[in-house]
């Protein structure tokens, strides 16, 4: 088994075993019966189906008080380090799977104040006006302004700041050493930070004055901040939040994460047909040095980050994708020929895209929320 590699907030690198990241931080798997209890309420999402979202802490619980009439919040967020890329697009909409199938309000965090703190190139003007035109892309995935409430650190920290602080009284440097890895060299800033990314889970609870159970949906790197809100939570009245994980979405190089730092193997919700088109041309199959070959001994699916792209979003169908699968396996479809099913599927996916994320200019006022 391999055990070099890392997974934090801050840092994704080497293969990942999503296995074992399992029992490192102590989560849920996703097992059939869990899944079986959630295509109860809805139709099974095809990331639940195909174990891309694949991990929890206490979705039983949080099904359990939804059962019983407790309505719960979502919460999610986004560090506006730069333009949002598909990796982003897939977790939100996932995100709004659940708003539809239970109905339930969303508080996204917008940490402008984060990717100034851990990014010695950004400004808070940059993170700031990433924040603005990241929520765009939240907003064209159709989700439901009544119900959806975006936010910047920076603009509701008056809101926050009492959670935060809080928090912050419960949690000692040497746990947060512990799980983010900090030394000596790191700002103070970033310490404090975490406890600024577990106040929203207690925003509605604030808010209504009573407890409301929180769902959590995040990619699995984000599962240490929450591990330390949980562990807070108790010891302010508060439920611990529950989450829902996923994977990491895989970058056209093959590794494990798609990287706003590496802007030639990662597709942003603004590139044009033409810079889609080089993207995927040059992505990572690991298929065969010739075509005859590939036809001989067959290409490499489980590897291939074109099948992932598939895989993750592109073809819903699990029939079909099965059918690549095997297709590819055999020998009898060529890496050109899946490239540039993909190009002209990522090509329409994102015009589309791109006309609702104008459009959401006009609505952005209708989500925001800031202190008055
Ligand atoms: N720290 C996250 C990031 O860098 C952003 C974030 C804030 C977040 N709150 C969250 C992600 C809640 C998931 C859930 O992307």
């Amino acid at each position: 088994m391999n055990n070099e590699f890392i997974v934090t907030p801050w840092e994704v690198t080497g293969e990942i075993d999503y296995d074992l990241l399992i029992e490192r931080f102590g989560t849920k798997r996703i097992d059939n019966e869990m899944l079986e209890r959630l295509s109860k309420y809805g139709d099974l999402h095809p990331m639940l189906r195909r174990g891309i979202t694949y991990s929890h802490r206490d979705l039983d619980w949080i099904l359990d008080k939804y059962d019983a009439g407790e309505k719960f919040v979502l919460y999610t967020g986004r560090g506006p380090s730069g333009n949002t890329h598909i990796g982003h697009l897939v977790t939100w909409m996932f995100t709004k799977y659940l708003q539809d199938v239970f109905g339930a309000k969303l508080y996204f965090q917008m940490t402008d104040d984060e990717k100034f703190l851990f990014n010695d190139n950004l400004t808070l003007e940059d993170t700031r006006r990433n924040a603005y035109e990241n929520a765009l892309d939240v907003i064209a995935l159709g989700f439901d302004p009544a119900k959806t409430k975006i936010f910047l650190d920076t603009e509701y920290i008056r809101t926050l700041y009492p959670i935060a602080l809080k928090v912050a009284k419960k949690v000692t440097f040497s746990t947060a050493r512990a799980v983010f890895g900090f030394d000596n060299s790191n700002n103070i800033g970033s310490i404090f930070y975490t406890s600024i990314q577990a106040a929203p889970a207690f925003l509605e609870s604030e808010l209504q004055g009573r407890n409301v159970p929180c769902l959590i949906p995040c990619g699995i790197d984000q599962d240490a901040h929450f591990r330390i809100a949980r562990d807070a939570a108790p010891l302010l009245g508060y439920y611990k939040p529950a989450l829902i994980h996923n994977k990491m979405f895989p970058s056209l190089m093959g590794g494990n994460k798609m990287s706003s730092s590496q802007p030639e193997t990662t597709i942003f919700t603004t590139d044009n047909a033409q810079a889609i088109k080089k993207k995927i041309g040059n992505a990572f199959t690991g298929g065969a040095v010739s075509a005859t070959e590939q036809r001989k001994h067959g290409g490499k699916p489980d590897v291939c980050s074109v099948f992932k792209y598939e895989y993750f979003l592109f073809e819903p169908d699990d029939k079909k994708l099965n059918h690549l699968y095997d297709a590819c396996k055999r020998g009898e479809i060529l890496c050109g020929e899946c490239k540039k099913r993909l190009t002209e599927r990522v090509v329409k996916f994102l015009e589309s895209h791109q006309k609702k994320r104008e459009q959401a200019r006009e609505k952005l006022e209708a989500f925001i929320l800031r202190d008055r």
